[in-house]
C-alpha cells in the first residue's frame, strides 16, 4: 500500500481545462513544488493495483497541474518500471524542440483522468521526440522520449495549452490517421 494525498481532478465538463496554463517563473513556491511531488505520489497509488483498489482509484501515468486547478506548466509522468518502483518526471515550461515523423498512436485510445468514460478513437503522435523543459529546481534540460512515454509527454503537453483528447478525435472520423501509423 502506497500513502498519497489524495486530489479531485476537474472532469471534462469543466470549462477550465480549456485555458491555456501560463509560463512558469523560478524559484517555484515551497508549496507548489511539495504539489509536484504529491501529485507524482498519487499516480504511483493510481498504479498500484492493491492501493487504486482500495481507493477506487483509476489508473494514471500522466498528470498535468491544470487538472488540479492550477494553471501553470507544469506536468507529470510516472513511468511504471512493473517491479514496483517507477521512473519520474517532473516537466515545466515544456517545448518541443525536435520530433520523428513517425507517428504511433495507442490502439485501445488514450485513457485520461479528466475523462470519466470510453471515448472511440485514436490520436496519432511523434514516436519520438526531445522536449526542452525546466525541473522543480529551475535547472533547464533536454530529454528523448519515445513511445508511451512520448505519447505520455505530447497528451500532457496538449492539456498545458488546453486541449483535450475529445479535441483531437473528430468523431465523425475516429480512426484518422491510422493507416499512416504504428500501433503501440
Ligand atoms: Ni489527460
Amino acid at each position: 500500500m502506497r500513502k498519497f494525498k489524495n486530489f479531485d481532478i476537474l472532469d471534462e465538463k469543466d470549462k477550465r481545462l480549456h485555458n491555456i496554463s501560463e509560463e512558469v517563473t523560478f524559484p517555484l513556491d515551497p508549496e507548489l513544488k511539495q504539489t509536484i511531488y504529491d501529485v507524482l505520489d498519487y499516480l504511483e497509488a493510481t498504479q498500484d493495483e492493491e492501493t487504486a483498489e482500495k481507493y477506487n482509484l483509476r489508473p494514471g501515468m500522466g498528470l498535468s497541474l491544470c487538472q488540479i486547478g492550477i494553471f501553470k506548466r507544469i506536468f507529470v509522468v510516472s513511468e511504471d518500471y512493473g517491479d514496483g518502483t517507477f521512473g519520474r518526471y517532473i516537466v515545466i515550461n515544456p517545448k518541443i524542440i525536435s520530433n520523428s515523423e513517425e507517428k504511433i498512436y495507442v490502439g485501445e485510445g488514450e485513457g485520461c483522468l479528466s475523462i470519466n468514460r470510453p471515448v472511440e478513437g485514436i490520436i496519432p503522435r511523434y514516436a519520438r521526440c526531445t522536449f526542452e523543459a525546466y525541473d522543480e529546481d529551475g535547472n533547464q534540460y533536454t530529454i528523448r522520449v519515445r513511445e508511451d512515454i512520448s505519447i505520455a509527454f505530447q497528451h500532457e503537453l496538449d492539456h498545458l495549452n488546453g486541449i483535450l483528447i475529445t479535441d483531437r478525435i473528430d468523431p465523425k472520423n475516429p480512426y484518422k490517421g491510422k493507416n499512416t501509423a504504428r500501433e503501440i
